[in-house]
Order: C-alpha cells, then structure tokens, then sequence
C-alpha cells in the first residue's frame, strides 16, 4: 500500500511496485488532467510538480514518491479560481487540441520558480547568467520539453510571458 500525497490530499494506493507516477495518478486516484503522450520521456504531457519541481511523471515509479508533496493539473486551480497560468492561456488560446495543456500549464508554473531560484537556462547563460528576463527566447529554452503537435507555441509563449510575476 501506498501513500501519495497529492494535491493536499493523502491517496492510498494499492498497486505495483513497477507503476508509473502517471499511471497511479491516472488509473489508481483518478487524476486523469496528466496526460499520457508518449510514456518515454518526450513529450511532456505528463508533467506534474513534485515538491514544487517539474517532472515527467510517466518515467518515474509512484513508490518513489512517498512522502513528496505532487501537484497536477487539477491542484492548481478549479472552475471559476483558475491559476493565473491558466487564466493566461485562456486568454491567449494557448491550445488548439488542449491534450498537451495541462503538462505546458504545470510545466510553465514549475519553471516560473525555476526562474525565481535563479537556475539558468542555455539562453540566460550565453547572455552572461545575471537577472533572467523572460523573452520569448528564454520561455521557448525552458519549455522545449513541452511539446506542442498543433504548434501553439506562439499563443503558449505570450501566455507564460503574461502570467510570469
Ligand atoms: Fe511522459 Fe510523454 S507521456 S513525457
């Protein structure tokens, strides 16, 4: 039996010591705004935040995360309170399909915080390290491991830009 601390809910969970973070989130709690792209690491639909920090859900084992404080999709806001992250790609229709928005939305929040610990980016470190300014440039570094397969990436870019502090 497992314990995952999810969204500030504690979810007992029965299940095999080979199960995916993602597939005990989708299949066993019920989570199912993680999406499953590719489940090898490619795509990032799968991105939720463990103990604030972004990752690939699908490549890592839920049993590894006992303990952890994971956020998904649905801990970051709800119908009528939604995160300003997802209030910014409403706004900019930051989506045309929506199957990869949820791990672009999580992903976007996890690397605001990045920015905010003052980890750089190949692009904030060519320019020297220092302050990081969020251009387009930088967002588009930091988000490559969000795909997008309508290629939003546009209205994706404008929306993280907007929403970052
Ligand atoms: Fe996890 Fe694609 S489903 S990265």
């Amino acid at each position: 039996m497992l314990r995952l601390n999810v969204n500030g809910e504690v979810h007992e969970v029965e299940t095999d010591i080979r199960t995916s973070l993602l597939d005990a989130l989708r299949e066993h709690i019920g989570l199912t705004g993680s999406k499953k792209g590719c489940d090898h690491g490619q795509c990032g639909a799968c991105t939720v935040l463990v103990n604030g920090r972004r990752i690939n859900s699908c490549l890592t084992l839920a049993v590894m995360h006992e303990g952890d404080e994971i956020t998904t999709i649905e801990g970051l806001g709800r119908p009528g309170h939604l995160h300003p992250m997802q209030q910014a790609f409403l706004e900019h229709d930051g989506y045309q399909c929506g199957y990869c928005t949820p791990g672009q939305i999580v992903s976007a929040v996890g690397m605001i915080g990045e920015v905010a610990a003052g980890w750089p980016s190949h692009v904030s470190a060519d320019l020297g390290g220092g302050p990081v300014e969020l251009s387009e440039a930088e967002v588009a570094e930091r988000m490559s491991g969000n795909l997008c397969r309508c290629s939003a990436y546009p209205n994706i870019v404008d929306a993280i830009r907007e929403a970052a502090p």
